[in-house]
């Protein structure tokens, strides 16, 4: 009896010390963002090919890196799954390492390392006991962060380019989740680089105008990059202006990752703004991840990416009864939910008269 009760003894300590380095572990976590945010900004992953062995010479020269410095930084970010030591300084290419020679994944990571997405959850605890952000600080005196964000002008590319490179990967599968060819005129809201609408009037040659509306610095940005301009369908048209002012005349708006920036009060207002230009017949095509009535390791992305939301925007990603919440608000009706047709990709809730 006494020696089983020192050996569960012992199993029960050694359980709290794994639980106390699991802790320690987390509460570092902000280091790996910050590693693997330091190799994408020096492009460690484009120095060499998949199939074949680097030194850290070789490397430390072609980014242009102190030697030591910068194996001391792959070395930590072998044990996350990024590069291989396969002998004491030699490293090789892992699926995410090599992930990362793709311009979209650099641009992704590049957004989510950007101070103003970092800062915010320092602040965390003050927000979660007010349940609302100090709007002041992180938006640094701008009524809104897409007015910040305009204050520094390389950031917003990075997040326009980001939210591009995010919306290509799933943009021909969110297509497929509806038939565009009923309408006339379908106006992207928020709709940034324009890689939605592109892909709408890709699929729906009955579509006769497509209207990319977004912030006018958005829009001039747009109106400047030759890149995009020729990818341009002749039927595509750049408008300028806020989705809490005035929208065009449309027979479909469509809404991607834009709601959940905001909360309830301005969801409502923006939504209001939208009804007065609908016609009877027009229809909102919201697509937004719906939040699940529980948290399970497939969806708890959803769940994070809800927390980063609250952190940023005062945002929050909504269950079907948030959905219908807002729309009663609104004199909307939530009138279709399509589920999303891959993992980490929206939903789409389509909304009517
Ligand atoms: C999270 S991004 C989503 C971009 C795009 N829909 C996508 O999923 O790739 C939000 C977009 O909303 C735009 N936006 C923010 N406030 C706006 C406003 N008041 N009127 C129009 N667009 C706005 C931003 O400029 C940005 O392009």
């Amino acid at each position: 009896m006494e020696a089983k009760a020192t050996e569960s003894g012992t199993l029960e300590q050694r359980e709290k010390m794994m639980a106390f380095f699991k802790v320690m572990d987390l509460a570092d976590g902000h280091m790996r963002t910050s590693a693997l945010t330091a190799a994408t900004k020096l492009d460690v992953a484009s120095a060499f090919q998949p199939g074949q062995r680097c030194t850290i010479e070789e490397l430390a020269k072609k980014t242009n890196c102190n030697q030591q410095y910068l194996y001391r930084l792959l070395r930590a970010l072998t044990s996350i799954g990024f590069f291989k030591e396969v002998e004491t300084g030699v490293f090789e290419h892992t699926p995410m390492s090599e992930a990362l020679m793709s311009s979209h994944m650099r641009d992704i990571v590049m957004m989510s390392g950007l101070r103003s997405m970092v800062e915010p959850f320092y602040d965390l605890s003050e927000t979660v006991k007010n349940g609302k952000i100090n709007e002041a600080k992180v938006f640094e005196g701008h009524p809104t962060y897409w007015d910040s964000l305009r204050t520094r002008p390389e950031e917003e590319a990075i997040f326009s380019r980001a939210m591009t490179s995010f919306t290509v990967t799933c943009a021909p599968q969110l297509v497929q989740m509806a038939d565009y060819n009923q309408f006339e005129t379908v106006c992207d809201l928020g709709g940034s680089q324009g890689i939605l609408l592109s892909e709408i009037l890709k699929q729906s040659p009955k579509v006769k105008v497509g209207l990319n509306f977004d912030l006018p610095s958005v829009i001039n940005q747009n109106k400047n990059n030759q890149a995009l301009i020729k990818t341009r369908d002749p039927r595509f048209q750049e408008v300028e202006g806020s989705f809490f002012t005035k929208v065009p005349e449309a027979d479909c708006y469509t809404l991607k990752n834009i709601l959940h920036d905001w909360d309830n009060k301005a969801v409502i207002e923006i939504l209001k703004t939208v009804s007065k230009s609908m016609k009877p017949t027009s229809k909102v095509y919201v697509y937004d991840f719906l939040m699940a009535e529980k948290s399970t390791p497939e969806n708890s992305f959803i769940s994070w990416l809800d927390i980063k939301m609250m952190a940023l925007l005062n945002g929050l990603e909504r269950s079907l009864d948030d959905w219908k919440t807002v729309s009663n608000g609104c004199g909307l009706k939530v009138e279709k939910v399509i589920p999303s047709p891959m993992p980490h990709a929206p939903t789409l809730v389509i909304f009517g008269k």
